[in-house]
């Protein structure tokens, strides 16, 4: 069982590796709003789902511009498994990445917030380290951002974290965050914490906020 103690350890890797990486493109969101165009169709349609297996699309408007760009990259160079988003991503350059981020983020990285008095299951615990207790993420400078998971769907939260529990999604940090949650039980109450946190993440609308 990985203790509190071992969430600071990847904390400290988490921040160690965002020394080693350096800034990347700006992007310019007018022009990142045109590139999404065909991303509405399934990012702008409110409750859209994925098909086999069924889970939510993501809510993507305001999610961290680093996270956009780094799941990008990891579905273009196939490390991040799916088979549509591969396709979608593979046309894309890097400036094309981060034109999309800036559309999608705004001008600023969402802030983490004041704790809101919800009481944090123990499932979640860990996670707070990096996520904060708001789901919006915390303070320190990682690179990439963790993802912003307050708001998000909770169903796509349920199947990001049961890809990572079973090595399907890999990522290093995540991967051993998820062993932590040992049932379809605790996914779900940490899945369900997070989804239920106040939040500015919202599905992308042509023209929209
Ligand atoms: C046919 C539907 C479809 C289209 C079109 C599509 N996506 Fe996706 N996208 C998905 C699904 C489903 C997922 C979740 C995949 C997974 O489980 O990893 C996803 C995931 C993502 C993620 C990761 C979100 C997260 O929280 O980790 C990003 C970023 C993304 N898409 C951006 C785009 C961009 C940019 C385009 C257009 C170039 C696009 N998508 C087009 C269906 C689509
Ligand atoms: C040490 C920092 C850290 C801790 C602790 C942590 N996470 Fe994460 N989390 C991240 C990072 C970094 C990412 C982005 C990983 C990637 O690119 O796949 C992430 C991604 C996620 C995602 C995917 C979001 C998406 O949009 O696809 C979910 C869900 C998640 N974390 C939930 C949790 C839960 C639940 C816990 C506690 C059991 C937890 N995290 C603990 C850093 C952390």
């Amino acid at each position: 069982m990985l203790s509190r103690l071992n969430a600071l350890t990847w904390l400290g890797a988490a921040l160690s590796l965002s020394w080693s990486i350096g800034a990347h493109a700006a992007g310019d969101p007018a022009l990142g709003e045109k590139k999404f165009y065909t991303c509405f169709g399934c990012h702008g349609i409110e409750n859209y789902r994925n098909a086999y297996p069924d889970y939510s699309v993501p809510k993507l408007r305001h999610q961290n511009a680093s996270y956009i760009v780094a799941a990008l990259q990891e579905y273009r160079s196939g490390e991040r498994p799916h088979a549509t988003m591969h396709a979608q991503s593979a046309s894309l350059s890097d400036q094309d990445m981060a034109d999309i981020a800036a559309y999608l983020q705004g001008p600023e990285p969402v802030k983490p917030g004041a704790p809101t008095g919800a009481t944090v299951p123990k499932q979640v615990a860990a996670c707070v380290a990096c996520h904060g207790e708001t789901g919006l993420g915390i303070e320190a400078p990682m690179t990439p951002k963790p993802a912003v998971i307050a708001g998000q769907h909770i169903d796509y939260l349920e199947q990001a974290l049961t890809s990572y529990h079973n090595g399907r999604r890999k990522n290093v940090v995540m991967g051993g965050m998820s062993q932590l949650l040992t049932s379809p039980e605790d996914v779900r109450i940490a899945a369900a914490y997070f989804a239920g946190q106040p939040s500015p993440l919202t599905t992308a609308k042509v023209g929209g906020k």
